[in-house]
């Protein structure tokens, strides 16, 4: 169904920097930065792609010949325990960064603890405005003339830990939520990457 595509560990393999990404659904922002990786932009190495949904990224993860794995919480686990049983798992990969984009769980404490600043997330509005779910359609709802994007880094609480990059996008007359979605999201797959090449210059892995 998706094209093979150049694998994205191969030559970057050797890169010093590893990476992981968690997914839950479609996984646009990881194709973004699974093609700069590709593109030799991103100087990083993505070992695993992790979805705790079944979740078309997959497909598309392993069309970049990049490993991916559905990773689904047992019923009878707490988000704790899912959480540690995931930080078990991520730690194998030695990853200098876990990059979410667009996955749904909240982190909890095990996970913090095993990758302390070391988690990101993006977030399609300008926080501290709308945090949580539906935030284009809060955004519309209160009828700000501008919105965008947020990278940060992730802690405990709900979007909001530190900011690392955002990108500013106009909301126009009649947008609907499906369009203004579509117009921040084409923000987000050219800010996610450059954010994360800034913050691995500045923690120096
Ligand atoms: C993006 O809008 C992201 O900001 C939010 O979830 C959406 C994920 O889209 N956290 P995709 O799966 O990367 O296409």
């Amino acid at each position: 169904m998706f094209k093979r595509l150049k694998s994205v560990l191969s030559p970057q393999s050797s890169a010093a920097v590893r990476i992981v990404i968690l997914i839950s659904s479609k996984g646009s922002n990881m194709r973004a930065i699974l093609t700069k990786i590709r593109e030799g932009k991103l100087n990083a190495s993505c070992t695993l792609v992790l979805s705790d949904r079944e979740a078309k990224g997959l497909e598309v993860a392993k069309a970049f010949g990049v490993k991916a794995e559905l990773f689904p919480k047992r019923k009878e686990e707490t988000r704790e325990q899912f959480d540690t049983r995931l930080a078990t798992r991520l730690k194998a990969e030695k990853p200098t960064l876990v990059v979410c984009a667009g996955y749904l769980k909240i982190i909890t404490q095990p996970l913090l603890a095993a990758f302390p600043q070391r988690i990101l997330n993006i977030h399609p509005s300008l926080l501290p405005a709308f945090p949580g779910l539906k935030a284009q359609k809060q955004a519309l709802d209160y009828g700000v003339k501008y919105t965008g994007c947020t990278i940060h880094i992730v802690d405990s609480g709900v979007d909001t830990g530190k900011i690392l990059a955002q990108a500013v996008v106009p909301v126009k007359k009649g947008d609907t939520e499906e369009t203004l979605s579509r117009r921040i999201l084409k923000a987000e797959h050219d800010t996610y990457w450059r954010a994360i090449a800034n913050y691995l210059r500045s923690i120096k892995p």
